[in-house]
């Protein structure tokens, strides 16, 4: 029953030295995986307001390409969501973690078919270590979300949220098809913009951050991820062999190529590895949404899109279904083979 009150249970316990399940081999908290390239460049920050005029449109779909594919990774900025909206999602989300906890304990679950849930490390009885957050997890794969399932704490703040990531999520998909050579309406008119999960991340202070993670090294497994993060920082993004701090800016969204949208893009577009170092102060709260495709897809064959197939590129993947991919993604654990390499 200890493990339901989290990792902020340990830090409310008054612990002062991390239990050993948290400990990561010295090489996953290394500063620097290789020791190649300089340092003295950036995540790419898009502007993407005045997206409606047709030759700023270009050069922002020209930033995007560019992003995809080199870094996985960029940031949006002037993207028309109220700073109010995404402050009071990132206090819902204090409010709910620091709420009573016998509330926190109705919801704890490792069920991945649950659709509301909070727990700590999905991977706990699958992974040697595990990593020093919370999680509470809103999934939403073939409707839009009910305000009824929501824990009261965040319900307001998370509908609000949810209702302006799904419309930039839809303007994104626009330009990432752009981007791809393909019709603005591509990926959004295949369902890819639909089938959201809220993630959303609790990281306690941590009396010994050198010793742990926040999140260890991974890339996501889904089609796009849209990331809010508060003042606290240690997200970072590998690039060329280094570790780049995305530094978090109050009205800046960061969005990343997940697994499933390099394969669409047969490997034009790069899902990149990233982490989340833990800090002696907190809490860091991040909220990442999450698009995977509508429900409707999972037992539909996917695998890079026709279009981008030709003798000069050919499918770097064989077909699949997602239904396999997810069963295989919630049965493993972050530290084991993604799903994707199954099929390259
Ligand atoms: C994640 O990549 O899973 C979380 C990233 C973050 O909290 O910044
Ligand atoms: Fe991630």
């Amino acid at each position: 029953d200890d493990t339901k009150a989290g990792v902020k249970g340990l830090v409310d316990a008054g612990i002062l030295n991390i239990p050993k399940i948290f400990v990561r081999p010295a090489e996953d908290l290394a500063a620097e995986e290789l020791n190649a390239g300089h340092k003295n460049v950036e995540v790419p920050i898009i502007d993407v307001s005045n997206i409606g005029d047709s030759i700023r449109r270009q050069e922002i779909v020209n930033e995007v390409k560019i992003a995809s594919g080199e870094w996985g990774f960029f940031q949006v900025i002037n993207h028309g969501i109220p700073l109010s909206v995404l402050d009071e999602m990132i206090e819902g989300i204090r409010l709910f973690n620091e709420q009573d906890l016998e509330l926190k304990k109705e919801l704890y679950s490792r069920d991945s078919a649950k659709k509301v849930k909070f727990h700590s490390n999905f991977d706990l009885y699958t992974s040697k270590t595990v990593d020093w957050r919370d999680t509470l997890q809103l999934t939403f794969l073939d409707s839009d979300p009910d305000p009824s399932q929501m824990p009261p704490v965040c319900r307001k703040s998370t509908m609000e949220f949810f209702k302006h990531m799904k419309k930039l999520g839809e303007t994104l998909f626009e330009l990432l098809s752009e981007a791809l050579g393909l019709q603005a309406n591509h990926l959004n008119s295949m369902g890819y913009n639909k089938g959201c999960s809220i993630v959303t991340h609790y990281y306690p202070p941590c009396p010994q951050p050198e010793l742990t993670l926040g999140v260890r090294k991974h890339a996501d497994a889904g089609i796009l991820t849209m990331l809010l993060q508060n003042h606290i920082g240690g997200l970072q993004v590998l690039h060329n062999g280094q570790w780049f701090d995305i530094h978090p800016t109050r009205d800046c969204l960061v969005i990343n190529i997940g697994d499933l949208l390099q394969v669409l893009s047969n490997d034009k577009f790069k899902s990149v590895k990233h982490r989340a170092i833990s800090n002696h102060v907190g809490p860091r709260i991040s909220v990442a949404c999450f698009f995977s495709g509508h429900a409707s897809l999972l037992d539909k064959p996917f695998g890079p899109i026709k279009k981008l197939i030709s003798e000069a590129n050919p499918p770097q993947y064989e077909e699949f279904l997602l239904k396999e991919y997810f069963a295989k993604f919630f049965s493993s654990s972050l530290d084991t083979k993604p799903p994707m390499d199954y099929y390259k």
